[in-house]
């Protein structure tokens, strides 16, 4: 579904990505862990043709996104749901509003369609019953929960979450992964999670990416990662600091 071969970018004079390859089956779920600033952002943006890449492509089912002009890129985003940092709702809006604007603006379903869609995407996030709430009176859990909602209220084959817990209580987060499970389970949807949240990332990816100073330094299933004795991937995921390491 998603193949990304030997990627590199720098922003001015410092190289983010260093040559970035892997590649996603479609259906899969993964997750890509990383120190904050090591470029996982900047890496989920080139998927999607936000930013490209200054070598190396992103082919997206097939077809190599990095030549195309924005109208086709359109069509390559059509594919995709996306989750970012803080879920970025409109705040005028009420909920319903927020996950059916989509369909609202593509005026491909009728206004009774589009409100049985919400319905059932809000009821997959346990949240049907909040379609005239306004985002403001909704907890941080809730909103991020909207969010979900409305990225896979158009039906995307690909579903992108950056930092999908950040943020939230341990309890809210740990709803949220839950129902990223369950949105894998009952859409298929192929699905990348970027996280510095271990809990998280070992719950809702089938395989961990590492991305390490550029590269992507490991890709595993996640028991085999929380057993590597690997001193890099060791140090990670259990969160401990080396003194020596000047870059942090
Ligand atoms: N548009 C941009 N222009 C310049 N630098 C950028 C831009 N986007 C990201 N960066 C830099 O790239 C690095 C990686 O950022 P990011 O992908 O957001 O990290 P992460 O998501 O892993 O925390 C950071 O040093 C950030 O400042
Ligand atoms: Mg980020």
């Amino acid at each position: 579904m998603i193949e990304v071969r030997n990627i590199k970018k720098r922003f001015g004079n410092h190289e983010v990505l260093k040559g970035v390859t892997f590649s996603i089956e479609k259906g899969e779920a993964i997750t890509i862990i990383g120190t904050s600033g090591g470029g996982k952002s900047v890496l989920l943006k080139h998927l999607i043709g936000l930013i490209a890449p200054d070598s190396g492509e992103v082919l997206v089912a097939g077809e190599n996104i990095d030549r195309m002009n924005e109208r086709q890129l359109l069509k390559v985003r059509r594919r995709f749901g996306m989750l970012f940092q803080g879920a970025a709702l409109f705040d005028s809006m009420t909920v319903a509003e927020n996950v059916g604007f989509v369909l609202d603006r593509e005026q491909k379903m009728t206004p009774a369609e589009i409100a049985k869609r919400v319905e059932e995407v809000l009821t997959l996030v346990n949240l049907n019953g909040t379609q005239k709430k306004k985002p403001s009176e909704l907890s941080g859990g809730m909103r991020k929960r909207v969010g979900l909602a409305r990225a896979i209220a158009y039906r995307p084959e690909i579903l992108l979450y950056d930092e999908p817990t950040t943020g939230l209580d341990p309890i809210a987060s740990d709803m949220i992964d839950q129902l990223i499970i369950r949105v894998v389970e009952e859409t298929k949807v192929t699905s990348i999670a970027v996280t510095h949240d271990m809990r998280s990332a070992r719950r809702i990816g089938k395989r961990i990416l590492m991305l390490h100073q550029g590269k992507i330094y490991t890709d595993q299933k996640p028991d085999d990662l929380f057993k590597s004795e690997d001193p890099i991937i060791h140090r990670f995921v259990n969160g401990i600091a080396d003194l020596k390491e000047t870059s942090l």
